[in-house]
């Protein structure tokens, strides 16, 4: 089977995506791209995730043009390939529909750097993205315009978004991002003070992405 691996990897996140909390049912998609054939693998549309298996795993090029599979890609397949277009090192995606950051991207509400684990894939607070018809092109411009600086971006009124180095890194980041939201919810209604980590922490937390070059500089963003 072409690229079993990485079809495998699809769907070991999906039913992890499950069983963390990030998804329910169908909802949200994963991709991941081969560095070495630049093909794509994603979740087929409106599959459940529970019963997924390899070889119901599509395989795509960068255009979206459908290279092996009888399943139909995620409708969310152009906002997908425009960010591997966009990010040359981005190796995977995570979008999902995890309650708290979720209920962030309805409510407007950007997520700050309170936790350790989001420190990692981000520079600055995560950010909210315009609406976007979800299966539109316009939906990946919206997202990649707080992509960059950041491995992770609320979709408004819709849920997160994360790219990472590999399947492994956007799913961790997708972790993290959920984690930090639920953390705000509970910590403000606490009541006590709800701080970003310390600047020369987060610096330091920041540098073990693989995502950022050598030189600690963000991934580079093509126009599409
Ligand atoms: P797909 O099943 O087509 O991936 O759509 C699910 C979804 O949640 C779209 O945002």
């Amino acid at each position: 089977m072409l690229l079993e691996e990485l079809r495998k990897e699809i769907v070991f996140y999906g039913q992890e995506m499950l069983k963390s909390g990030l998804t329910m049912h169908t909802g949200g998609n994963l991709s991941a791209r081969d560095p070495k054939t630049g093909l794509i693998v994603i979740k087929p549309t409106s599959l459940p995730y529970r019963t997924m298996r390899p070889e119901d795993v599509p395989v795509i090029d960068e255009n979206g043009k459908m290279i092996d599979g009888s399943l139909k890609p995620s409708s969310e397949w152009p906002m997908h390939t425009m960010i591997y277009q966009a990010m040359p090192r981005v190796m995977g995606i995570v979008h999902d529909h995890s309650i708290h950051a979720t209920a962030c991207s309805v409510a407007d509400i950007e997520i700050p750097l309170i936790m350790h684990e989001i420190c990692i894939y981000c520079s600055s607070p995560v950010k909210v993205a315009a609406f976007e018809v979800p299966g539109t092109p316009e939906l990946g411009q919206s997202a990649l315009k707080y992509l960059g600086d950041n491995d992770i971006v609320l979709l408004g009124q819709h849920g997160p978004l994360a790219v990472g180095a590999t399947l492994w890194h956007a799913f961790d980041a997708a972790c993290a991002v959920e984690q930090a939201a639920s953390m705000l919810l509970v910590a403000r209604q606490l009541g006590g003070t709800v701080s970003p980590v310390p600047s020369t922490g987060r610096k330091a937390l920041r540098s073990a992405d693989p995502l950022l070059g050598p030189d600690g500089q963000p991934p580079e963003i093509k126009a599409v």
